[in-house]
């Protein structure tokens, strides 16, 4: 279990705080899983009371925690916000952290939480390098033995748990890393990419590494490709500021959907510690073919939403969001054709899709397996007789799903794809917990397996940075999609002038 702490949860007024990161810490009360001695100190800008705060909080948990639907266990509740408090400060104010730090002591004396400090950012990126300047002078870093603070226990830990965009390119990432060295070791650094916490995305190792049916044909030989959709119904909404500095490929690309195709493509690890993990993790996207930018336009497409409605939001056009200048090139869609080169993996494309305002919200993995070598039954069907494929449903509906083919009943040799499905809600009868519970969870007991270590971040950087740089240079502007399709008809070209098809194309 974990030891006795204090989670400091920066950019604590945010959205994030809000819908995830505070029912997040109810929910692990409720499962037990926070520690007796337990306090939460909400770090942000604007002036609150710790009542208001504790306010705040109480509302963010009956709003969204995934058990609010039933009920709120108000003992329990007010039991934690007992334990709460609020800290104005500007993110890069000495005064502030100092501040901080003796708020922190007091803590310790009052709540018995022995000095242990989970700090979390969830503040914008531009913030990241005041905090942990401060942090490491004032309060956390490992120049500051806890024992130079009040009377805390000299063996209590520090922990900063990042959010991203880590970086927005393979420079500016090693800046941040090297930042962060100045003060923290590895081993104090989490940051966070929340698919990892992903039940359905944990299982892919269970799946791959607990079974032996699946590990001989894993490869190249068996495999004819894998494909990745990520896909979101609505739009950019309010986010349009942010989002224009990123697009769809920082957002989502560099960080989830290659944890994703990381973990599909890695080769088995030597144990299931952080280090094996990570090792095999980081081998992968070392092994990743560069796209030269001079080939970008050949292996990758991005688009950008016109004006359309969809799933109860309606918009002008991306480029008429707000906080969007009118000639972004930012991209709300992108798919990309990459090559794993290494043994396993030799020829076998992966095809990742991801973007704003499509059709429906789901995240899929699905691994194409080879034709069977001879078609002996396509003559006698009226049908095409379909490859198998591996259906990985990280949500929703989260399951997995194989697709053979079976005989149609009757005289005639009729052939279907049918398919054996496991369900998580119908087999385990729960609902996958939230994503950030776990998170949270292993960096109080200080497990970094599903945290990205700082090589690991930068590798994935390496292989975005010549898209980014021929996207750039290209004379090419982005493809455009009407909001509720699946993307632009030149992602759909991606993949079939290969001779194969996206499982969700419309
Ligand atoms: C976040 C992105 O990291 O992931 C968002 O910044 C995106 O743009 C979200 O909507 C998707 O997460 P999930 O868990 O809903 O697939």
């Amino acid at each position: 279990t974990a030891r006795p702490s204090t989670l400091v949860i920066f950019g604590a007024s945010g959205d994030l705080a809000k819908r995830k990161l505070l029912p997040a810490i109810y929910e692990l009360g409720r499962e037990k899983l926070l520690p007796e001695k337990f306090a939460l100190v909400g770090y942000a800008r604007s002036e609150m009371s710790d009542e208001a705060f504790r306010a705040e909080f109480k509302q963010a948990v009956e709003k969204f925690a995934r058990s609010s639907k039933s009920s709120v266990d108000q003992t329990l509740l007010q039991r934690i916000l007992s334990a709460v408090y609020y800290h104005q400060g500007d993110y890069g104010s000495a005064e502030a952290h100092a501040a901080l730090a003796t708020k922190l002591e007091d803590i310790d004396k009052k709540h018995g939480t022995e000095g242990n400090r989970l700090f979390y950012l969830s503040t914008p990126p531009e913030t990241f390098e005041p905090i942990i300047e401060n942090l490491g002078k004032y309060t956390a870093g490992f120049g500051r033995r806890a024992g130079d603070v009040g009377e805390v226990k000299t063996d209590s830990w520090k922990r900063i748990i990042i959010e991203k965009p880590f970086g927005i390119d393979l420079p500016s990432a090693k800046e941040l890393n090297s930042q962060l060295h100045r003060h923290f070791k590895e081993s104090q650094v989490f940051r966070i990419d929340h698919y990892l916490g992903k039940e359905t995305v944990q299982n892919l190792m269970v799946l791959r590494f607990a079974n032996s049916i699946f590990e001989p044909i894993w490869n190249y030989k068996y495999i004819d490709h894998v494909q990745i959709t990520v896909s979101e119904t609505l739009g950019v909404g309010s986010r349009g500021g942010y989002y224009d500095k990123s697009g769809a490929t920082r957002d989502m690309i560099q960080n989830h959907m290659f944890q994703l195709m990381a973990l599909v493509a890695m080769e088995p690890p030597a144990s299931l510690d952080a280090v094996s993990i990570r090792d095999e993790k980081t081998k992968v996207y070392k092994s990743v073919r560069p796209i030269r930018p001079e080939a970008v336009d050949q292996f990758t497409v991005r688009a950008q939403y016109t004006a359309g409605e969809h799933a109860g939001q309606k918009s002008d056009g991306y480029l008429k969001e707000k906080g969007v200048p009118a000639d972004s090139k930012t991209e709300t869609f992108a798919a990309m054709k990459l090559f794993i080169d290494n043994w396993r993996w030799s020829g076998t494309p992966f095809y990742l899709r991801t973007g704003k305002f499509l059709d429906e919200k789901l995240s899929e993995i699905v691994v194409r397996f080879r034709s069977p070598p001879l078609t002996l039954f396509q003559k006698q069907c009226d049908s095409p007789v379909y490859p198998n494929d591996l259906i990985i449903r990280v949500q929703p509906e989260e399951g997995i799903e194989w697709r053979i083919n079976g005989k149609v009943p009757g005289g005639t040799m009729n052939i279907k794809p049918v398919n054996l499905d496991f369900f998580y809600k119908t087999t385990f009868n729960v609902e996958p917990p939230e994503a950030y519970e776990r998170l949270i969870y292993d960096a109080m007991l200080g497990d970094q397996t599903l945290f990205i270590r700082g090589d690991e971040v930068e590798a994935a950087w390496a292989v975005i940075d010549p898209i980014q740089e021929g996207w750039r240079k290209s004379k090419l502007a982005p493809r455009t999609y009407t909001p509720g399709s699946w993307g632009p008809k030149e992602s759909m070209q991606l993949i079939e002038l290969d001779g194969r098809r996206w499982l969700h194309s419309g």
